[in-house]
C-alpha cells in the first residue's frame, strides 16, 4: 500500500458526510488540525492490534462501550469518570467469566460524527437538514444550527484531547479499585438475578482475599491498579481523520492519530467508497459494522481490500443484526470468513439492531432485546465452533432512562425522566453492569462446555 495517500478518499463517492458551505474556513481548520499533535501513538495501536488478535483466538475478550455520540454540552470530568468506572466494573465481571484478559475500549475521545437514516428531519411541517453530531452541526431545530460548521472540528479535537488526558490519568492512578466489587451489586433489588450477581461478586471478592492472604497484593498486583484503556470512534468525518493522520517514524507506516481503533459504519462500508479508501491505508486496528444487509460476498471483498496481508487483529467484525435475526445472518458470514481463512475478531454490537420507538415517542431499546442478541451471538459461535471475541454497547455511567427494562426496571413511562442522549439510547450504569453479569454467565457456560467436550469426545 506504498502509493496510498491520506487524501485518496477525496476522489471517491462519499456518503453521510457534510457539504461545508464555508470552504475557506474548512481549509484553514484542516491546516490547523494537521499541525496539532496526534491523540494516540503508533505503539499503542500496535499493542491493541495484538490484543485484538488474541481476542480472535479466544485468548482475550473485548469490551467496547460508551456514548452513541459524545456531546459538547455534556463534557465534564464526572461524565468521563463515571463511564470509565462502569466500563472497568463491567471488565472485572467479564474477566471473571472469561478467565482471559478483557480489552477495555471506550467509544470516547472522538465519537462525535453520526451517520443518519435520513438527510433531513421534519417537525411540525418544517424540514431541516438532520443533526450529524456536534463535530458537524447542532441539535437545535433551527436552520442556522443545522449548517455544517468546520470550526466545530477544533472544539471536538480539544474535547477529545482533554478526555484522553483524563482517561490516561485514571488508567494509571489506581482509580480502578476492584476491591469495591461488593458495593456494585448493592443497588440490585432482591430476586433470582440479584442473587446470582451477588454470588459472582462474592467469588471475585474471595479471589481477591486469597491473593492478599498469599501476599500477592501491593506491588505485585499493580495490574489491578493500572489498566490499558483504548479509545475508538466511527471514522466518518474524513476531513478530521485525514488531518490527524501521520507517518509513524518507527515503521514508516500511516497512523490515524484520532483514536486507537476506528470503525466503518454499516452505512458507509461501500467497497469503493471514500470511507473504505481512507481506512485501507492506515495501520490502526479497524472495525467493520455488519448489519442485516451485508452479503457474504460484500464481506469477503471488504476484508480482502482492508486486510490484504490477512494480519490478525487488523479486522474486528462488529455484528449488529437485532434480536431474533442473528441466526439468519451470522452463520453464513462466519462460514464465508472460515472458507477464506480470514483472521478476524467477532464482536456483538447488541444495540444498533434493537432500536424501537416507544409508545411515548422516545427512541429506546428494550434491555431484553439487547440481552437476547448477545445470547444468540454466543449460541451461533458455539454451533459453528468459532470464537465470540467481544461485546460492544452504547452505555453511560450516568443514571439515565433511555433503554427500557433491567433489574431496576425503566418503563416506557419513565423514559422522559432522564433522557439525555444526543443520538441513540444508552444503557445506564445499572443496566450496563447487569449486562456484564449476564455476558459473564455466557462466557462461563462456554468455558465449561469447552472443557467437557474433549472428554466426551475422547
Ligand atoms: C453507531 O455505532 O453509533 C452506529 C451508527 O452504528 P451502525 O453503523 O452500526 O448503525
Ligand atoms: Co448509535
Amino acid at each position: 500500500m506504498t502509493d496510498w495517500q491520506k487524501s485518496d478518499w477525496r476522489d471517491k463517492p462519499r456518503v453521510q458526510m457534510p457539504d461545508y458551505p464555508d470552504t475557506d474556513t474548512l481549509t484553514s481548520v484542516e491546516g490547523k488540525l494537521s499541525q496539532y499533535p496526534p491523540l494516540v501513538f503508533a505503539g499503542e495501536a500496535r499493542r491493541l492490534k495484538e490484543e485484538l488478535a488474541a481476542a480472535g483466538r479466544g485468548e482475550a475478550f473485548l469490551l467496547q462501550g460508551g456514548d452513541c455520540a459524545e456531546a459538547f454540552d455534556q463534557f465534564s470530568a464526572d461524565h468521563i469518570r463515571d463511564t470509565f468506572k462502569v466500563l472497568l466494573q463491567m471488565a472485572v465481571v467479564l474477566t471473571y467469566g472469561a478467565k482471559v484478559p478483557v480489552i477495555k475500549m471506550g467509544r470516547m475521545a472522538g465519537q462525535f460524527a453520526k451517520p443518519r437514516s435520513a438527510p433531513t428531519e421534519v417537525k411540525d411541517g418544517v424540514e431541516l437538514p438532520s443533526y450529524r453530531g456536534d463535530i458537524i452541526n447542532e441539535l437545535d431545530f433551527t436552520a442556522a444550527a443545522r449548517i455544517p460548521d468546520p470550526g466545530k472540528m477544533l472544539q471536538a479535537y480539544t474535547q477529545a484531547a482533554a478526555t484522553l488526558n483524563l482517561l490516561r490519568a485514571f488508567s494509571t492512578g489506581g482509580y480502578a479499585d476492584v476491591n469495591q466489587v461488593h458495593a456494585w451489586t448493592l443497588g440490585f433489588t432482591e430476586g433470582e438475578k440479584a442473587e446470582k450477581y451477588r454470588d459472582v461478586a462474592a467469588r471475585i471478592s474471595d479471589a481477591l482475599d486469597f491473593m492478599r492472604a498469599a501476599g500477592l497484593d501491593g506491588e505485585s498486583t499493580s495490574a489491578l491498579q493500572s489498566v490499558d484503556f483504548y479509545t475508538s470512534h466511527e471514522s466518518l468525518l474524513l476531513e478530521y481523520e485525514e488531518a490527524l493522520t501521520r507517518v509513524d517514524s518507527t515503521s514508516g507506516k500511516w497512523l490515524a492519530g484520532s483514536g486507537h481503533f476506528l470503525w466503518i459504519g454499516d452505512r458507509t462500508r461501500q467497497p469503493d467508497g471514500a470511507h473504505v479508501t481512507f481506512l485501507k491505508g492506515v495501520q490502526n486496528p479497524i472495525g467493520i459494522k455488519t448489519g442485516p444487509s451485508i452479503t457474504s460476498d460484500d464481506l469477503k471483498s471488504l476484508i480482502s481490500t482492508l486486510n490484504p496481508g490477512n494480519e490478525a487483529g487488523r479486522i474486528t467484525l462488529i455484528n449488529r443484526f437485532g434480536a431474533g435475526k442473528v441466526g439468519d445472518h451470522l452463520p453464513a458470514l462466519i462460514r464465508a470468513v472460515e472458507e477464506e481463512g480470514f483472521a478476524v475478531t467477532w464482536v456483538c454490537d447488541a444495540m444498533h439492531g434493537n432500536t424501537i420507538k416507544s409508545a411515548t415517542g422516545y427512541k429506546t431499546r428494550p434491555f431484553d432485546s439487547v440481552l437476547r442478541e448477545v445470547r444468540e451471538f454466543f449460541a451461533v459461535h458455539t454451533a459453528e465452533g468459532t470464537i465470540p471475541g467481544g461485546v460492544h454497547f452504547e452505555m453511560t455511567g450516568q443514571d439515565v432512562t433511555e433503554c427500557t427494562g433491567g433489574v431496576r426496571a425503566v418503563t416506557e413511562e419513565n423514559l422522559s425522566d432522564r433522557y439525555h442522549t444526543a443520538c441513540d439510547p444508552r444503557l445506564n450504569a445499572s443496566q450496563s453492569l447487569e449486562l456484564a453479569f449476564l455476558v459473564a454467565e455466557e462466557l462461563t457456560a462456554r468455558r465449561i462446555s469447552d472443557a467437557v467436550r474433549p472428554a466426551v469426545a475422547g
